[in-house]
């Protein structure tokens, strides 16, 4: 996608410098576009860890790349050593974040294609293709996500006779949350480019403000209509009618169909039942756990108290951070829910759309079926 007119992935090998990994560190967004080099496997650690990349696919992808910055300073002596340092990184890097699967999926891709391959040097260039192939892969996938999508959209469109659809998102599902293109924003942007009218509504999405930051912020790039929304507008906005479709992201999907996501995204979904109101999630196939047959198993990752505590902005011209609670409250955080299948309407994969359940899920990937 576009930052001041100019096409941006979220993760790139730095030009003439193969030896670098580029990110846009997200912890500056809206006020100011900044890129970070990562160039030993713990950067790109900290990096998922401390959120200045975030999303799933785009947790894959860094993770992906993280490994093949530890491939490059991993000890020479010996294969095995080699290796060892190699599966040591995966783990390092695995314990970064708990929820999001495509953190798993990519670790194990890029571990398996290094067993396939002989000498050092051989596995250095083989991990280095293996990441670039799963950012290649996953923007595809949101392309393809677009591409099935905007039919969605274009129907509601047609019933309303111009006036604009009204799509409700939470969290940044978006291109920041991946390498292109977004998953519940790729059929956003792909109704918005065909010249249907469309209007987002933003959910803020504390306590990280992924909302209110990072996909207004993005879809302001790219010209499309939003309004942010403080996070408990949402179910007034639909007994009023002012919503007609939710789209939503997720960090990990049961194969029987059941979606985590960001906090706050189950209660979208139960409004949404209660009016009548089309609630759809859009994901890659990476982000679907096959192991997994109950959401309420899946890893909910609890985060730092002063998360919620404070809260971050623009100072003076400087971002800075204001305690908002009580200095002495104790906060939870939990960064992630899960909504029963039940409450999905569909899922929109780069396969297709398929209803939230098992046999759904398998009809558009049956080479998983057991
Ligand atoms: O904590 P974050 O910002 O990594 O959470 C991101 C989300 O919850 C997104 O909705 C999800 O990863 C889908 S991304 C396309």
């Amino acid at each position: 996608m576009k930052v001041n007119g100019q096409p941006y992935r979220t993760i790139w090998l730095k030009p003439g410098n193969p030896k670098t990994v580029q990110i846009i560190d997200q912890r500056h967004l809206p006020h100011a576009f900044v890129i970070e080099d990562l160039t030993h496997m713990e950067e790109a650690a900290t990096a998922i860890k401390d959120m200045h990349v975030r999303g799933a696919p785009l947790i894959g992808a860094t993770a992906a790349f993280g490994l093949y910055l530890a491939a490059l300073h991993a000890p020479r002596g010996s294969e095995a050593a080699f290796n060892q340092a190699m599966q040591a990184a995966a783990e390092h890097l695995h314990a970064t974040r708990p929820t999001a699967i495509n953190l798993a999926w990519a670790l194990n891709t890029v571990l398996a294609a290094l067993e396939g391959v002989a000498g050092i040097e051989a596995k250095v260039a083989a991990a280095l293709k293996t990441a670039e192939q799963i950012a290649d892969d996953e923007a595809e996938a949101c392309r393809m996500i677009g591409v099935h999508g905007v039919g969605l959209i274009t129907r509601i469109a047609k019933l309303k006779g111009g006036q604009p659809v009204n799509i409700l998102t939470h969290c940044n599902a978006g291109w920041l949350a991946c390498v292109d293109y977004g998953t519940a924003t790729a059929p956003v942007y792909a109704a918005h480019d065909a010249g249907i009218p469309v209007h987002v509504w933003v959910d803020e999405t504390r306590p990280r403000n992924q909302g209110a930051r990072l996909t207004a912020w993005e879809l302001g790039q790219h010209g499309v209509p939003h309004t942010v929304v403080a996070d408990n507008v949402g179910g007034h906005l639909m007994q009023h009618g002012m919503v007609d479709m939710v789209i939503v992201g997720t960090d990990r999907t049961t194969y029987t169909g059941d979606v985590a996501n960001k906090i706050g995204t189950y209660l979208k979904a139960l409004a949404a039942k209660d009016n009548d109101v089309l609630f759809y999630v859009a994901l890659p196939s990476s982000t679907i756990d096959w192991e997994l047959r109950d959401g309420m198993e899946i890893p909910i990752e609890q985060r730092g108290a002063e998360e919620v505590k404070h809260i971050q902005g623009l100072v003076d011209g400087e971002i800075k951070s204001v305690l908002l609670t009580p200095a002495d409250s104790p906060a939870a955080n939990y960064a992630f829910d899960v909504t029963p299948s039940h409450l999905v309407d569909a899922l929109i994969t780069e396969r297709g759309i398929c209803p939230a359940n098992e046999e759904g899920i398998l009809g558009l990937f049956p080479e998983k079926k057991k």
